[in-house]
């Protein structure tokens, strides 16, 4: 078997600036890449305040504790920023993702049936058919033929959630609402510059025209979607199905109909670009490391030979597996950034926080800390080894966030991600051209400048 260079073990970060940046400095990076403005403090320091260039002062929260504290215990003193508002309301309206306190809660509480556990696992066979599917794909070509992977997990996870959310959706409108979304996030970049510069919000940017047409396309196709739905009454237990029947825990309502546009759209578009992101930087890694990639896939055929179903059983039985994922998103936190405004005031670490300060919670930048982690830009999957992971805080390592927001798809993102890299490691190898070190490029997720091409071989 081939010994890993030592280099392959160190794949591609973000260099923070070497000094302070001026306003078009902040900006021409902030366009480029907005993890490319995170300071050095971020990745070294507990907690750093900055008097920005423009606005209010901003946090950086990267002790554990603190980040505990603030997305645990004072939960209640922050709020999504305004910065997120200009980002994800134009698609996502007021949906769970984007309310906050009484607003948040009864949208939380009735989604929160969605994701039982026992749901979740009837979701299986769509997450390991839809892996199957991809192979099936890939065996049409050459063996070793290059790949972008990337696309391939966007359209392979998209296929999961159209499967498990809405049974026999239109593929036209399904098309749109995938395609619509991509192109959105393409380019918020800009929004994200000039929000976090208190610009006004009608200041148009070269991508505004482009942003409206795809948020409007992409609200008409999930009003579509929903329409359709409603008109054939059909009774489907998929998600769409329970969304429909959700009802507000104190006072038995349905929810509104621009409520039920709202949480569709973020389910569909935060339920499938995250674990894409989680699966393609994975397979990278493992092409990387080709003898990470041969544990894996040893692992899965004993557990499951070729042929046999990835079942939540089975998938539960894969600690390796389970240990390279959650190390790729400790280096590619698919989801790398959290903010909040602070509502009133707060003492972090003896330092007085007034109400209005920005909280940056850069999970990218604290999964990679130079105080927390030993040699944190290598990838080492065994820092997960059950004896080690218990001695990891909560705040250090949180790819779903932590406190009442925590990813509310934690476990369907989970089991899908372990289904699918499972399926995928035993039915193809992966190999990595020696020469492809993609930027990751925060895009609201975590995407590989240039795509990830990988050579894939069907096995
Ligand atoms: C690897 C995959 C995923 C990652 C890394 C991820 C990450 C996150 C993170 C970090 C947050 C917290 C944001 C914050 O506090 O500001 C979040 C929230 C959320 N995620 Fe995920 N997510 C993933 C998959 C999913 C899936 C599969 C779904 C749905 C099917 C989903 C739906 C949501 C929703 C609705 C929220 C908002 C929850 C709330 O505010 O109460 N996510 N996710």
């Amino acid at each position: 078997m081939s010994v890993i260079a030592p280099s392959a073990l160190y794949p591609p970060t973000v260099t923070p600036p070497a000094g302070p940046l001026s306003l078009l400095q902040f900006l021409r990076r902030c366009i480029a890449n907005p993890l490319s403005t995170f300071p050095p403090s971020a990745y070294e320091a507990d907690l750093a305040i900055e008097e920005p260039v423009k606005g209010r002062p901003v946090a950086w929260v990267m002790a554990p504790h603190f980040v505990e504290q603030l997305l645990l215990t004072d939960s209640d003193a922050t709020v999504k920023t305004e910065v997120e508002h200009r980002v994800f309301d134009p698609i996502l309206g007021r949906g769970i993702l984007t309310s906050d306190h009484g607003d948040w809660k009864w949208q939380r509480r009735a989604l929160a049936p969605l994701f039982r556990s026992g749901e979740i696992a009837t979701y299986a066979p769509a997450m390991s058919a839809a892996a199957e599917m991809q192979i099936a794909h890939w065996r049409t070509f050459p063996a070793g033929a290059t790949h972008d992977v990337d696309r391939d997990m966007s359209a392979a996870t998209f296929d999961v959630i159209v499967r498990t959310m809405l049974v026999g959706g239109n593929p036209a409108e399904c098309t749109a609402v995938m395609q619509s979304g991509q192109r959105y996030l393409d380019h918020t970049s800009w929004t994200v510059a000039l929000g976090l510069l208190r610009l006004p919000r009608w200041l148009p940017h070269p991508a505004t025209l482009s942003n409206w047409r795809a948020a409007r396309r992409l609200r008409s196709a999930v009003s579509a979607i929903i329409a359709r739905r409603e008109q054939a009454q059909i009774q489907a237990t998929d998600l769409l199905g329970h969304l429909l029947a959700a009802r507000h825990p104190d006072t038995g309502a349905a929810m509104s109909r621009e409520h039920i546009v709202d949480n569709l759209a973020t389910l569909l578009e935060a339920g499938h670009e995250t674990t894409a992101k989680a699966l393609a930087w994975t397979l990278y890694l493992l092409a990387r490391a080709p003898e990470w990639q041969e544990a894996v896939r040893e692992e899965v055929r004993t557990v499951a030979p070729h042929g046999t179903p990835l079942t939540p059983d089975v998938a539960g039985r894969l600690p390796v597996t389970e240990r390279v994922l959650k190390e790729s998103m400790r280096l590619y936190p698919p989801a790398p950034v959290m903010a909040r405004t602070l509502s009133r005031p707060i003492s972090i670490g003896g330092r007085e926080i007034s109400p209005g300060t920005q909280i940056v919670i850069p999970i990218f930048a604290i999964h990679r800390h130079r105080r927390l982690w030993t040699d944190p830009d290598r990838f080492d999957p065994d820092r997960f080894l059950p004896e080690r992971a218990s001695a990891i805080p909560r705040g250090q390592y949180m790819p779903f966030g932590t406190g009442p927001r925590i990813c509310i798809g934690q476990t369907f993102a989970l089991l899908e991600a372990r289904i699918m890299l499972a399926t995928l490691v035993r039915g193809a190898r992966f190999t990595w051209d020696g020469r492809h070190l993609p930027e990751p490029l925060s895009r609201v997720t975590l995407r590989p400048k240039g795509g990830m091409p990988l050579g894939v071989d069907v096995l």
